[in-house]
């Protein structure tokens, strides 16, 4: 749980050379590859959805970070499931109740994957910690869900030393505390030294000219 994890978002890459730069990331370290589905009513952006997971997650050998910024995730998490997501992160704020939420993570468990929550930028962290038993991870977004190369909103980081602090007092060990939007090597140092363990990054990575040598700065500067 010590290691940090770089997990690229496919958002910012070239989507007529995805397989190049997929493997350009995989060789600068990454471990984890994230999909950001966005269905232009969750979100105010339309990206890509159950194809494109299918295809691209058997290309690689990288955990499949799926980041659900949808409406009504208990009805699809399923065919992500299917589509070969390892991680299937939905939104607190998508959900209609807390119910709700048990259900979906039941629903991605049910399906052997892993059950990840998110919130956007308003939403306190204190609403995710009556779901933490049912979480493999919990993604705070540091950027206004639905576009790439935003700046990093700070706030996320009394967040993660808040979400650090309750898994301490609960002796939580086993769910990653990931970090979605703005990052870069210095917001990265910031997450990481407040007890982030997965930083998802997309610009700084793919509009990058060397994207192996990006993901190789995110491992050696943190
Ligand atoms: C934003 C997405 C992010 C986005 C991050 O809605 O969830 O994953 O791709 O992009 P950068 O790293 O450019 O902020
Ligand atoms: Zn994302």
């Amino acid at each position: 749980m010590e290691e940090l994890i770089i997990s690229p978002s496919l958002l910012s890459a070239n989507f007529a050379n995805l397989f190049d730069d997929i493997a350009k990331a995989e060789a600068g370290g990454a471990k984890w590859l994230h999909y950001d589905v966005m269905d232009g009513h969750f979100v105010n952006n339309i990206s890509f959805g159950l194809p494109v997971v299918e295809c691209i997650s058997k290309t690689h050998k990288l955990v499949n970070d799926v980041h659900l910024m949808i409406s009504d995730p208990l009805r699809y998490v399923k065919r992500f499931c299917d589509a070969g997501a390892d991680y299937v992160t939905f939104h607190l704020e998508a959900c209609k109740d807390a119910n709700e939420v048990w259900e979906v993570c039941d629903l991605i468990h049910s399906c052997g994957k892993k059950a990840g929550l998110s919130i956007r930028p308003e939403t306190k962290i204190e609403e995710v910690f009556p779901f933490i038993y049912s979480l493999d991870l919990v993604l705070i977004m540091s950027v206004v869900p639905g576009f790439g190369g935003q700046e990093f909103d700070n706030e996320a980081l009394g967040k993660i030393l808040k979400l650090k602090q309750f898994f301490k007092e609960n002796d939580i060990t086993k769910t990653y505390i990931s970090v979605d939007g703005g990052i870069n090597e210095t917001t990265g140092t910031l997450c990481k030294g407040v007890g982030a363990n997965v930083l998802v990054a997309g610009s700084y990575i793919f509009k990058s000219d060397d994207i192996q040598g990006a993901v190789g700065k995110l491992l050696k500067w943190i």
